[in-house]
């Protein structure tokens, strides 16, 4: 039995979600904008696999009998300084993710809700890989630098990513 502070806080973690899409959606225009499609490509994949997160979330909600409730979306920012400050903005980012599914792991062992922690558990590994995405492309980036040839290169390389949706974790 799935408790309401419980469901609150899942519901929470669903407009955390989607806002990551929309500041990912945000970080593809502005690459789009800056002539860097390959990096558009790349925030607009993360677009994707946010939306997939928020999906999960909401469809385990539903599964649980209990009501999604959706909440405002907060305005993303629009304009960065360079490649490496979006890169580093979207690593702070999923910092904050990583911290907010942490704190639904610990309320869901706290109040002794095995399912929604074994839930969760798909969300803790998704968020390493996440982090250690960034932390690469990051470190790329301060080897290239901002501008030249080693960014046109890396653009190149951020084109390939492609989206694959994640396995059902809730059936
Ligand atoms: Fe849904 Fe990027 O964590």
């Amino acid at each position: 039995m799935i408790s309401e502070k419980m469901v609150n806080a899942l519901n929470e973690q669903i407009n955390k979600e989607i806002y990551s899409a929309y500041l990912y959606m945000s970080m593809s225009a502005y690459s789009t904008f800056i002539g860097l499609k390959g990096f558009a490509n790349w925030f607009m994949v993360q677009y994707q696999e946010e939306m997939t997160h928020a999906m999960k979330i909401y469809d385990y909600v539903n599964d649980q009998g209990t009501q999604v409730k959706l909440m405002a979306i907060s305005q993303p920012p629009t304009d960065f300084e360079s490649p490496l400050d979006m890169f580093e903005k979207t690593l702070d980012h999923e910092k904050f993710v990583t911290k907010s599914i942490n704190g639904l792991v610990d309320l869901a062992i706290e109040e002794k809700d095995h399912a929604t922690n074994i839930f969760l558990q798909w969300f803790v590994t998704e968020q390493i890989e996440e982090e250690g995405n960034d932390n690469d492309i990051i470190a790329k980036l301060k080897l290239v630098g901002s501008e030249g040839n080693g960014l046109f290169i890396l653009d190149k390389e951020l084109a390939q990513r492609v989206f694959t949706p994640p396995a059902q974790t809730t059936e």
